[in-house]
């Protein structure tokens, strides 16, 4: 069994994550989506909300589990016993910092691999961050995200 480890924040989760764990699911048995609890980055929802919202959109897909972790990556993968890390590549831009990261990762974890997706170039620019910042003005983020994630938007910044 191919396993492999998709972390982020995904507050909320965009289509552009979409297309990462797709493009992961055709190249590995199994997919650990891990979000990261993050309260110093004080997310929009909480972590049950951003983890429900990924299960339920992949609730038809066995090979999909969602899990969360906090502390050190690393550490979440030698607890799942999983040695390859997925991050998706927007454009040039997010190349630096992914690089430290995975550079970081491996010199702390010599036997993990990062592997990096390209985005469909429809998602180059899409970000969490935009969706909420046109979500929290009331521009349509119909394309950016599912619908169950719009709803959700809605409903959190109309509380
Ligand atoms: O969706 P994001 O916010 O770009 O995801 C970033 C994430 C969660 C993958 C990254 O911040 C992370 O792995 N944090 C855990 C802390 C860690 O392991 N840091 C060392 C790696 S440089």
């Amino acid at each position: 069994m191919k396993t492999a480890i998709y972390p982020g924040s995904f507050d909320p989760i965009t289509n552009g994550h979409i297309d990462v764990i797709s493009r992961a699911l055709a190249i590995f048995d199994r997919v650990v989506v891990g979000v990261i609890h993050n309260p110093s980055k004080a997310p929009l929802f909480e972590l049950n909300e951003r983890m429900a919202m990924i299960q339920e959109l992949f609730v038809h897909e066995p090979r999909l589990s969602v899990n969360t972790f906090n502390g050190l990556l690393i550490d979440f993968a030698k607890e799942q016993n999983v040695f390859n890390i997925i991050r998706g590549l927007r454009a040039v831009s997010d190349f630096d910092y992914e690089f430290q990261m995975a550079i970081t990762n491996r010199h702390l974890s010599p036997q993990l691999d990062t592997i990096f997706l390209m985005t469909d170039v429809t998602y180059s620019y899409l970000s969490s961050s935009l969706v909420k910042q046109v979500a929290k003005y009331g521009g349509d983020v119909s394309t950016f995200v599912p619908l169950l994630v719009e709803s959700h938007l809605k409903d959190k910044l109309n509380e």
